[in-house]
């Protein structure tokens, strides 16, 4: 019988093959992140040790294996829990050294108007981190932004997601921090100077609203990069 009632709470059933994750996301891993993703996971570190969001608890909405986390990333919290759907992601986060405060949670938090008031509900004191999830799924309702506006603002939290992703190489790939005034074309022609530009957009820009914002390529593929932002909001902005 299937609980259709409103108080149901949507749960992470077991991805093995999840088109954001999976498998191939394991062998692309497996293959490329000591080298052609080292230099984004090296931003993604520095982005990370600048957010300091002053609660001892940590959630985590997909973190997969943790490949992008820097080493110590998770020991520097009390508490963490991880939402994540995939069974060798969670095999192996769970033994990483950093990972003795480590559980799991089956919430899932991204696929209902409603389940990020759910999260917020069910972690009151912790901050979250959406690592890298928000620009591969659609947002059920409304915008990612509007969601996040209406249901976290009393909870520090960051997220760093995909905002276009080309197979056309960038010119340049130095990472970026822009104030409220640029636009995506401002951005992307940071990265590619010469040409037009055909984009997939993940109808993530500007996630956080007001403030500045980090930008850096991962070439996930040799012949496929991605623009990652990076935001973070205390509690209680705006
Ligand atoms: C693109 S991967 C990002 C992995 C990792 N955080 C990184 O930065 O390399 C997206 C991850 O989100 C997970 N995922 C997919 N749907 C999810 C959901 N509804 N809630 C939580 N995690 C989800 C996938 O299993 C996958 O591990």
């Amino acid at each position: 019988m299937t609980d259709t009632s409103a108080s149901a709470l949507p749960t992470l059933r077991d991805q093995f093959l999840d088109p954001t994750g999976g498998l191939v996301y394991h062998l692309r891993a497996a293959r490329h992140r000591r080298r052609l993703w080292a230099p984004f996971h090296a931003t993604v570190a520095r982005w990370l040790s600048s957010w300091q969001p002053g609660r001892t608890q940590l959630v985590i909405v997909g973190p997969n294996a943790g490949y992008a986390l820097p080493a110590g990333f998770l020991a520097r919290f009390e508490r963490v829990t991880a939402l994540e759907p995939d069974p060798i992601a969670r095999w192996l986060l769970a033994r990483r050294p950093d990972a003795s405060r480590l559980v799991f949670d089956r919430l899932d938090c991204l696929a209902t108007p409603d389940g990020l008031a759910r999260l917020a509900a069910r972690f009151p004191d912790a901050a979250v981190l959406f690592s890298n999830i928000l620009g591969q799924l659609d947002a059920p309702g409304a915008s990612w932004v509007e969601l996040l506006a209406r249901h976290l603002p009393a909870h520090p939290w960051a997220s760093y997601h995909d905002v276009i992703s080309t197979t056309t190489p960038p010119t340049r790939d130095t990472p970026c921090t822009v104030t409220d005034d640029a636009t995506l074309d401002d951005v992307l022609a940071k990265f590619w100077r010469d040409g037009t530009l055909t984009v997939t957009d993940h109808a993530t820009f500007r996630l956080g609203g007001a403030g500045p914002q980090g930008y850096a390529i991962w070439p996930i593929t040799p012949r496929r990069w991605h623009l990652v932002e990076w935001v973070a909001r205390p509690a209680g902005a705006d």
